[in-house]
């Protein structure tokens, strides 16, 4: 047994209708290791359990794995917007939330979010960002306004398989996103961050009650 089965054998086990999502991704998708998966998403679940956010928004939904998650932890009269720009996936993403019970909860926005996000009316306790690694800068410009004081944004995938330790090719614009991103949080006094060598690495970052 590796240490990702010993974790995974000792949390809270895959709800049903998320182990069955994740084989479905693994059968029909072509990029089904993009979904957080067992351990991300009950983090997710259980951040949302102890931080008790009212309004969340994801960037970048792919499959609705980390939506269910999100919304999994939320109040009855809680609320999660989640973003794709894929057209293509929004049959397969409505069809994984018409199955739960938490359908009510969630609003799927199908576009870029660099568009979206400016349209979506209300704040945000929480943001999810987890879409295109070359737009993380942008998207953390789009939102901060919409969040809270006191809110969080998490940001996925922020060590980038380690590659964010290495001198970047300078066509790896994935890479480079990742790397600009990372040294904007460093160097942003409007928040409180922290990296969690989580999976691909998760940042959290706290917009603290000195932001403006
Ligand atoms: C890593 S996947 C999201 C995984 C999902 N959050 C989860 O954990 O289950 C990234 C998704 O972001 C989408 N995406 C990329 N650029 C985007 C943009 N500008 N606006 C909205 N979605 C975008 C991609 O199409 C892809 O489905």
């Amino acid at each position: 047994m590796n240490q990702d089965e010993y974790i995974t054998n000792h949390i809270d086990g895959e709800p049903p209708l998320l182990a069955a999502l994740n084989r479905k991704a693994h059968v029909d998708l072509l990029r089904p290791r993009m979904i957080a998966g067992h351990l991300q998403g009950r983090i997710l679940k259980m951040l949302v359990r102890m931080y008790r956010p009212q309004r969340i928004l994801e960037i970048g939904t792919y499959t609705g794995y980390a939506t269910l998650c999100l919304a999994e932890g939320l109040p009855e009269d809680g609320e999660i917007h989640t973003i794709e720009i894929d057209d293509e996936m929004e049959d397969f993403i409505r069809n994984q939330f018409n199955r739960s019970d938490l359908k009510n909860r969630i609003h799927l926005h199908i576009g870029n979010a660099l568009d979206l996000i400016p349209l979506l009316e209300g704040m945000f306790d929480m943001v999810f960002i987890d879409a295109d690694k070359r737009a993380y800068c942008e998207y953390y410009e789009a939102v901060f306004d919409k969040v809270k004081k006191g809110g969080i944004i998490l940001a996925d995938n922020t060590l980038w398989s380690g590659k964010v330790l290495e001198e970047p090719h300078p066509g790896d614009k994935q890479t480079l996103g990742i790397i600009r991103f990372n040294e904007m949080i460093a160097g942003d006094r409007r928040v409180e961050k922290v990296i969690l060598p989580l999976r691909d690495g998760l940042t959290i970052i706290y917009k603290n009650s000195a932001s403006l």
